[in-house]
């Protein structure tokens, strides 16, 4: 084998070898992309909130748990939904008004100051916390404020 013959075979091997590593690296970014989807933390996947008005400020309780029925739009149709105010002083918070056990509607108790479902008995505390029945998780809570003298409650479209 000539010099000159050893060169080109050698560049041949070279370029061999380089095509080999560029289908390698492209077969890993194939494996890699949806991997970071996967690997990334679920409240940078999770879609944006969009706050919808609920009710004037001046319907707001001084102290206690208001009931409400919260109007909006996702994915081109009209959502209905219950939530509660629970209101403490300045305070406000939100919850929907959906079971976490399977999804009906909970109701507020004055007397007892606990939120009963009425398809199985669970019940949840004045904070949403579930504190008896069947309901495995607390009721969501939902981003509030208040704005320009209206209550607004923030809902993923
Ligand atoms: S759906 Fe509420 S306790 Fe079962």
């Amino acid at each position: 084998m000539t010099p000159m013959e050893n060169e080109k075979k050698l560049d041949r091997r070279a370029f061999i070898s380089k095509a080999l590593f560029g289908l390698l690296g492209l077969l890993g970014l194939g494996f890699l992309i949806p991997a970071l989807g996967v690997l990334t933390p679920a409240r940078l996947r999770q879609r944006a909130i969009t706050f919808v008005p609920l009710l004037p400020e001046e319907d707001l309780p001084r102290q206690g748990v208001r009931k409400a029925e919260l109007v909006y739009r996702a994915s081109d149709r009209e959502i209905r939904t219950r939530v509660f105010l629970v209101v403490d002083h300045d305070d406000v918070t939100a919850f929907s008004a959906v079971c976490s056990h399977l999804g009906c509607l909970v109701n507020y108790h004055r007397k007892t100051k606990e939120f009963v479902c009425p398809c199985h008995g669970g019940k949840y505390d004045r904070n949403g916390v579930n504190i008896a029945g069947p309901p495995p998780a607390p009721l969501t809570r939902l981003p509030v404020k208040v704005e320009k003298g209206t209550v607004l409650v923030g809902v993923k479209v």
